[in-house]
């Protein structure tokens, strides 16, 4: 061939690859297609004319925005997704028109806002369609049972926002393509469950079935048979109500990769038959409560692909099986809140990709292994190579605590508080984990120094060491700590100073150091360096000299808390001028440290606190506390008026120091308290009329001071005993028995109203109540608990409670989410 024919014919060649692209560029739909595409778009609302490309002038509707079309020119795809999550969506009315598009595939009107109008019946003619994704498509009412006739169907999404229902299940018999099928938020709680034997066995190419808060009710029929055909890989029932045992026959679903029914509903014992299943890589049961399980049976399973567990908060007792070290490709072991007893077995040691165990809230009365087995296994000079997060809070765990703890070089959480753990020292090793965010150790009974090595733990944001019995002094290495957010060393035997080291604490938020034996003045530069401290507790120790006037620069502060101690001197005015105190603070949330990867939160602030006169441990409702408690020192001089500007303040205590002035009538400015104490000092004048205004004040002593005049005893003062006032030898009036000069008598010789006995309790009752609206507490759950609270201590109960409600917004929150991410199961 000669040269020239050669090049001829790659001419050609290229022009006709030319002409072919441009072909299919090119290819133009049809009239009548692009008719019904018009007046399909004539029922849509589109706000964002999103649809500007549909228009008579564009012949082509292959190149409009949104379609897609074959090679010959035919709609196969119609892609109206919204991409930007809830808003700017599409809405108003799909007209029958689009059945015209009859080789239609794809059909995708995920995230928009077709609000109130039900699905249409005649997507079932839509005969061709494989995809239909209505997923958020706001669409509410019947589901129609037309979509059974798409038979070629392989991927239906409807998870819906809005109530979708369905009444029966029959029509998926028809789906017989279908490979993946979700609902998750479809009322599906007239259907039963009998429909269940038949999805298995009837949609062989079925790999995932997601059914999340569908509102299913139980009992699981039983399975005489799973047909080994079947498919399913991916299950997720979670967030329903079964109210039955556990189906035993999901185990024989070899095909399974992930099962998660978390929040159902589900009782029995979970079955073995789980850890023989061969590709099973993630099992979530959690928050079933009523699971049972021998821990030592079913750890001692094959757990061939296994890597991901959570059956947190059911009933799984026994000790943990050595075997557990057998299931190596282990990520994520969370058995938190049910009853495993023992120890830790060292064959976790072979657990290399570990990186999530919580044995939280068990009976864990073993010790922590001394030596990790296996642990060459890793290929890695340290053991637990992927460790992260270990958190083994609230059990009894007993013995010491190992010096592997210290190699363990990726973790960044370290929970042990609450346990029994006794006899040991902190290892010093600890200092290497150079990337640990939070340690917490509190409430053990840890004896000896707390290590220099500490300093190192450069990226901590919490420590925890509070409630052990640790002695010596504070490490001056402490002030290395520059990313520390809270500091709690409070319960210990710590002697000496406040190291000066810690003005370069400059990130703190909550610095504990009560109740140790602590001594020296209470620096100056506290009030310079710690900008955003918000509570600072030095209750209980042997602090001595004044009260540092700059300490009012504080801005955060909202918690200040010297009480017993040696201080003296007077109360600086510029305490009237505590930022944090000014502003009455109505908005709950919750203060957390911790690298937060958005769903866990890994150190929860918490302090014990002294508020109305019990003490009492804070969390969820901490960031609503405004205290400022001087008691019990040697503090003498005047009440400083200005005192009245802390607008926010909850509790008020300046017991049991030597101060003298007197009470203004602006006290009432401070309508939050709930607790004023001002006993046992030198103050004097007439009790102020206004304090009846106070209308939360639960608990009011002024008792042993030089008070006099006759007691304001009306309106919400009538709510206090004589206790109340007692020790004023210028006193007079009701509740006390003295008489007043110049009453006639009349009104006193009255007998006292007989009091019920639970009057105290009521009175208390309302002022919580109120409070609690103030705050923003729901009313209406509040209300039949006081009900029932009345005869219980009151304000133990109340915080249970508020604790507790508090404690199930989470489980909304997460049922919500449950609800958006996608696809779970297969991605852990
Ligand atoms: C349906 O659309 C939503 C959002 O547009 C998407 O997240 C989801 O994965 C889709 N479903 C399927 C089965 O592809
Ligand atoms: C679809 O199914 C319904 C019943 O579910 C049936 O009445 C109808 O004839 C079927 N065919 C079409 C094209 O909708
Ligand atoms: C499940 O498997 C077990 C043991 O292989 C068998 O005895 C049982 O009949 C199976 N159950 C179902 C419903 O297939
Ligand atoms: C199991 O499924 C296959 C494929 O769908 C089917 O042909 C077979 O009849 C089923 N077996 C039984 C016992 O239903
Ligand atoms: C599982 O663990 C046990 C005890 O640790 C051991 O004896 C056994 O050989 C292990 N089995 C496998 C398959 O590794
Ligand atoms: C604390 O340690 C001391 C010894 O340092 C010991 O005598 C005491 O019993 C311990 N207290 C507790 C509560 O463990
Ligand atoms: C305290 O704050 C005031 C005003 O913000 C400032 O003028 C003063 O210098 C501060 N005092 C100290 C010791 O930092
Ligand atoms: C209390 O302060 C007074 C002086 O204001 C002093 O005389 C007394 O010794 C102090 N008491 C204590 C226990 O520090």
């Amino acid at each position: 061939m000669s040269p020239l024919m050669v090049m001829l014919q790659v001419i050609v060649f290229f022009f006709v690859l030319g002409e072919c692209v441009h072909n299919q560029l090119n290819v133009t739909c049809s009239e009548y297609e692009r008719n019904a595409l018009l007046d399909f778009k004539t029922g849509l609302e589109d706000p964002l004319n999103k649809l500007g490309s549909w228009n008579n002038g564009s012949s082509n509707c292959c190149q409009w925005w949104g379609i897609g079309c074959n090679k010959a020119g035919t709609v196969i795809t119609v892609d109206l997704r919204n991409r930007y999550d809830h808003f700017w969506g599409f809405g108003g009315k799909i007209r029958p028109s689009l059945t015209k598009l009859k080789s239609l595939r794809h059909l995708d009107l995920s995230y928009n806002t077709f609000m109130n109008i039900p699905i249409p019946g005649f997507f079932g003619s839509l005969k061709h369609l494989r995809y239909l994704n209505l997923s958020y498509a706001r669409f509410s009412g019947w589901f129609p049972s037309n979509i059974g006739n798409l038979s070629r169907l392989e991927y239906l999404d409807l998870e819906a926002l809005e109530l979708l229902y369905v009444d029966n299940l029959e029509w998926i018999t028809g789906l017989v393509s279908l490979k993946h099928l979700k609902m998750d938020g479809v009322d599906l709680s007239m259907v039963g469950l009998d429909w269940f034997g038949i999805i298995l066995n009837k949609l062989p190419s079925l790999a995932e079935l997601h059914m999340s808060s569908c509102s299913l009710k139980g009992p699981f029929p039983s399975v005489s048979f799973v047909n080994s055909t079947t498919s399913l890989a991916v299950l997720d029932l979670s967030f329903n109500n079964f109210n039955s045992k556990i189906p035993h026959w999901l185990a024989n679903i070899s095909s399974l990769l992930s099962v998660d029914i978390s929040d159902g509903g589900l009782h029995g014992r979970i079955p073995l038959g789980f850890a023989e299943l061969p590709n099973l890589q993630t099992l979530r049961l959690r928050t079933n409560y009523n699971l049972n399980a021998s821990c030592f049976e079913i750890f001692r399973g094959r757990w061939k692909s296994i890597k991901f567990v959570d059956l947190s908060n059911n009933k799984v007792q026994g000790r943990l099986p050595t075997s557990i070290g057998n299931m190596t490709s282990l990520t994520y072991l969370d058995l938190s809140k049910n009853n495993v007893q023992g120890g830790i077995p060292g064959s976790i040691g072979k657990l290399c990709n570990l990186n999530w165990l919580d044995m939280s809230y068990n009976k864990l009365n073993g010790t922590l292994p001394e030596l990790l087995e296996g642990t060459h296994s890793c290929h890695s000079e340290s053991p637990l190579p992927s460790l992260e997060y270990l958190h083994l809070k609230n059990n009894e765990l007993v013995g010491l605590l190992p010096q592997w703890l210290g190699q363990l070089r990726n973790l960044v959480k370290l929970i042990l508080n609450k346990n029994l753990l006794n006899d040991g020292l902190i290892p010093n090793s600890i200092g290497n984990i150079q990337y640990l965010n939070v340690l917490d150790l509190s409430s053990n009974n840890i004896i000896g120094n707390i290590p220099l090595s500490f300093g190192k733990l450069s990226s901590l944001n919490a420590l925890d060491l509070s409630k052990n019995n640790l002695s010596g002094t504070i490490p001056k290495s402490f002030g290395q700590l520059s990313a520390l957010q809270t500091l709690h060393l409070g319960d210990n035997k710590l002697s000496g100073n406040i190291p000066s080291s810690f003005q370069n604490l400059l990130s703190l938020e909550t610095l504990d150091l009560g109740n140790n034996r602590l001594a020296g003045n209470i620096p100056h530069w506290l009030g310079k360096s710690w900008k955003n401290l918000r509570i600072l507790k030095l209750r209980s120790n042997a602090f001595l000299g004044e009260l540092p006037s700059v300490l009012s620069n504080l801005s955060s502060l909202q918690v200040l808390d010297l009480a017993d101690n040696g201080l003296n001197g007077s109360i600086p005015a510029s305490f009237g001028y505590f930022r944090g105190m000014i502003h009455v603070e109505r908005e709950k949330f919750l203060i957390s440290y911790g690298i937060d990867n958005g769903t866990r939160k890994f150190y929860e602030e918490n302090m014990d606190l002294i508020v109305s006169g019990r003490e009492l441990k804070y969390t969820k409702i901490l960031s609503l506390v405004v205290t400022l408690d001087l008691s019990s020192n040697n503090l003498s001089g005047v009440l400083p008026s200005k005192l009245t500007n802390l607008l926010g303040l909850v509790n008020l205590n300046l017991s049991n120091n030597h101060i003298n002035g007197s009470v203004q009538e602006d006290i009432s400015k401070l309508s939050q308290l709930l607790s004023l104490d001002l006993s046992n000092n030198r103050l004097s004048g007439t009790i102020p009329n206004s304090l009846s205004s106070l209308s939360f004040l639960g608990r009011l002593n002024l008792s042993n001071n030089d008070f006099f005049g006759k007691i304001p005893y009306n309106g919400h003062m009538t709510t206090f005993e004589a206790s109340s006032f007692v020790g004023n030898q210028g006193l007079c009036g009701e509740p006390l028995n003295v008489k007043c000069p110049g009453d006639n008598g009349t009104d006193f010789d009255k007998q006292p109203t007989p009091k019920d006995h639970n009057d105290d309790d009521d009175n208390f009752i309302d002022k919580w109540f109120y409070l609690s609206v103030g705050l923003g507490f729901a009313a209406g759950l509040l209300v039949p608990f006081f009900m029932m609270a009345m005869k219980k201590s009151w304000s133990e109960t109340y915080f249970g409670f508020v604790e507790n409600v508090v404690e199930r917004y989470p489980f909304f929150e997460r049922r919500m989410r449950a609800k958006r991410q996608w696809p779970r199961g297969l991605h852990h």
